[in-house]
């Protein structure tokens, strides 16, 4: 058992974009831009770091632009943002990105629900997309939602992410992040949906990007990367959600999942004391606690250490 876990694993952080995506507060526009910059100061090499979708349907990213142009790219970062369409991409290049991400759902209901459109048109409008941003320079990463489940429609046919694999590569996608949007997945499924995924696709094009509404979020990612997965999503402090999936709640938490890995041999390249600053930080600008087991662990171990009481 573990003898196929891989030496190196890539973390994907989406805080910046799933992560306050999802909160009720608006944060400042210098704020985001300060974590974003303690972000890429732990030994990330991936950041998502907004979307440059419509500001009526995501009000909380509505400073795309600016969040794109003021931060600090730090070299060997690389900085990625989520555009719907072509007005997206155009704003997206227009901020200087050179590395975006399309994304659509494995269920119609939860597609129609996210971006207004069935998942066939939202695939003609990446053949008007994709190519574009490919032509320009920029890499262009995928996103399948709702791999395991639909908030709306229940059970998804676990056939439908490599067919959907199958189109984005073909459009020129270099990764396609397999998305349990709403944490309904279980290790199992995962294995299921997984072994026909990288029949086809070669593993260094495919990412898994669990939210853990229901604790099985780390199972899962063990199973992924069992199976040769090297790419993991995750955020920071476990923030996220989608707001057009009911009930979705939190990403698997980067610490959580960088503390896993490295404990069991596998390289993050992650700081965990650099991370666990930033989640503090990440706390203050929304408002609440971090849903992070090891952030909680962390700094109850900080606060011992200091000789103060812990957190209740
Ligand atoms: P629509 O209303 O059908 O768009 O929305 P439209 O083309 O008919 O245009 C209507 C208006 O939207 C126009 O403005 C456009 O200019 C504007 P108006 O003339 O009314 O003033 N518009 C835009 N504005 C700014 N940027 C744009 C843009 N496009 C059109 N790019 C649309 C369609 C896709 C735009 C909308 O549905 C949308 O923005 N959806 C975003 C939903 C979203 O961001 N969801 C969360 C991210 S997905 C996720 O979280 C899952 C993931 O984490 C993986 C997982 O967990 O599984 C990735
Ligand atoms: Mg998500």
């Amino acid at each position: 058992m573990f003898d196929r876990l891989p030496p190196k694993v890539t973390i994907y952080e989406v805080a910046p974009r799933d992560g306050l995506q999802n909160e009720k507060r608006l944060i400042p526009t210098d704020d985001k831009v300060a974590l974003i910059d303690a972000l890429s100061d732990t030994g990330l090499t991936s950041i998502e770091i907004t979307s440059f979708v419509n500001p009526k349907w995501i009000p909380q990213l509505a400073d795309a632009v600016e969040v794109a142009t003021r931060i600090k790219r730090v070299p060997g970062v690389g900085y990625s943002a989520l555009v719907p369409n072509r007005q997206g991409l155009e704003s997206a290049v227009k901020a200087g990105m050179n590395e975006v991400a399309v994304f659509l759902s494995a269920s119609e209901t939860h597609n129609k629900k996210n971006v207004n459109k069935t998942i066939a048109d939202t695939l003609k409008a990446f053949e008007e997309t994709v190519p574009i941003a490919l032509a320009q320079g920029l890499k262009v990463r995928a996103y399948v939602s709702t791999v395991y489940g639909c908030p709306y429609e229940g059970a998804v046919d676990p056939a439908r992410a490599l067919e959907l694999c199958r189109a984005l590569r073909t459009l020129g996608c270099y990764q396609i992040s397999l998305g349990d949007t709403i944490g309904v997945a279980n290790p199992r499924q995962v294995r299921d949906v997984l072994s026909r995924v990288l029949a086809e696709i070669p593993e260094p094009s495919v990412a898994v990007h669990f939210h853990d509404t229901r604790g099985t979020a780390l199972a899962n990612i063990l199973v992924s990367v069992e199976m040769g997965v090297s790419t993991v999503d995750s955020a920071l402090g476990g923030l996220g959600g989608c707001p057009y999936a009911p009930g979705a709640s939190g990403n698997v938490a980067t610490e959580d999942v960088v503390y896993m890995l490295e404990e069991m041999g596998v390289t993050t390249g992650v700081n965990l004391d650099r991370l666990i600053d930033c989640s503090r930080l990440a706390s203050t600008l929304v408002g609440h606690e971090m849903p992070s087991k090891y952030y909680r662990a962390a700094v109850g171990a900080r606060q011992r250490a200091a000789g103060r009481p812990e957190p209740a």
